[in-house]
């Protein structure tokens, strides 16, 4: 590990568990005043699927793991619609690892750029360790953060080379939630459309294009 008093950004940590138990130990993040908890992944690490969602809601805040509640059983059903079994093909982790506190007690507001920018470092060392081919970014937020775009309506569904990887926006599952029409064009049929375009990518990478 060579993060601490002469170093600003983590880095180099020799393996993944490693860089989750300091992480765990965080104090000076600017979610730490919050009291919420950690919350960092699930999946397999050694997957090349990577999806990087916001931020814990309430759920996950509760269970310590990424995408649990609603969102995360409509992305698991997302994933299997395309034969992409959740725990096995996929490592799930977000932009900004703890629950934004509501201001007026409400849960989950949006991570604001600063608490972004601030949680980037984690995420891009979380991407070094796991080493994924394929990233699908859900919503604004996650494509703010590795991206430095936002404009999810025109991003979703493109390609972005990214460090030796590629990187595809699409809609949050929340977003989806919210809109439930399945009518051509809807959020949901534009969901069907870029996830089987991401399995055939994903293919495509692992050499096993049908
Ligand atoms: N929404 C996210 O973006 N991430 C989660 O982990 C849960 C809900």
């Amino acid at each position: 590990m060579q993060f601490g008093l002469f170093e600003e950004r983590p880095q180099g940590f020799a393996s993944l568990d490693e860089l989750v138990a300091v992480m765990m130990k965080l104090e000076d993040d600017p979610l730490f005043p919050a009291g919420t908890n950690m919350v960092i992944y699930r999946g397999n690490p050694r997957a090349k699927l990577m999806i990087i969602g916001e931020a814990p809601g309430t759920e996950e805040d509760r269970q310590g793991k990424p995408f649990v509640g609603r969102s995360g059983q409509l992305l698991d059903q997302i994933l299997q619609s395309v034969k992409i079994d959740p725990e096995q093909d996929v490592f799930i982790t977000n932009a900004v690892f703890r629950l934004p506190p509501g201001d007026d007690g409400k849960p989950l507001r949006k991570p604001t750029t600063d608490e972004i920018i601030y949680y980037k470092p984690y995420l891009l060392e979380i991407i070094r360790l796991v080493d994924p081919l394929v990233m699908l970014l859900t919503g604004n937020v996650a494509t703010e953060s590795l991206l430095e775009k936002t404009g999810i309506t025109k991003l979703r569904g493109q390609w972005f080379p990214w460090q030796g990887r590629w990187a595809m926006p699409i809609f949050h599952p929340a977003y989806l939630l919210r809109n439930p029409s399945r009518e051509p064009g809807s959020p949901k049929a534009l969901m069907w459309q870029d996830i089987r375009e991401a399995r055939r990518k994903y293919d495509e990478l692992l050499g096993r294009a049908q």
